[in-house]
């Protein structure tokens, strides 16, 4: 069994980026907690972050040579642009959470158009870090129910 953890633009710079909406954990710290929680539950997990949309499309297309089962993905910026990662998703057929750390709703109105909310399994939004941690939960639960 094997999880990816897909994260977008801006968000290796998580800890210094605008703390007060994002919180105060790097992504390292992220990483290594939602590698726990899966290692916790014997399941494999990879952990990637780019700014680029064509290296997260590659990610994505790679998932199903590594037969991934089940994807989280914090598209950051690219939620509200990319078409491609949408397709990606779409094209390799796994299952997906959409989550962020924010609430977009509560946000600009340019965030509140997702390209990927209604292809999604489910969404988790606002919980700062937590939600990162609620989504792997969210993946043990439908992996090993
Ligand atoms: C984000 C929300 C997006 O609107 C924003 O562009 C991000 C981070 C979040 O985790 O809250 O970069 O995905």
């Amino acid at each position: 069994m094997s999880v990816l953890i897909v994260n977008g633009p801006n968000l290796n710079l998580l800890g210094t980026r605008e703390p007060d909406i994002y919180g105060a954990a790097t992504l390292a710290q992220i990483e290594a907690k939602c590698l726990q929680i899966f290692s916790n539950a014997g399941i494999d997990a990879s952990f990637m972050q780019s700014n680029a949309e064509h290296e997260i499309v590659d990610c994505i297309q790679q998932a199903m040579t590594n037969k991934v089962e089940y994807i989280i993905i914090n598209p950051a910026a690219f939620t509200h642009t990319s078409v491609a990662i949408r397709d990606a998703l779409l094209a390799v057929n796994i299952p997906f959470i959409e989550i962020h750390l924010s609430n977009p709703h509560s946000r600009e109105a340019f965030r509140r158009h997702s390209y990927l909310t209604d292809v999604a399994k489910g969404v988790i939004a606002g919980f700062g870090e937590q939600s990162y941690y609620l989504a792997c939960q969210a993946v043990i639960n439908q992996l090993k129910p």
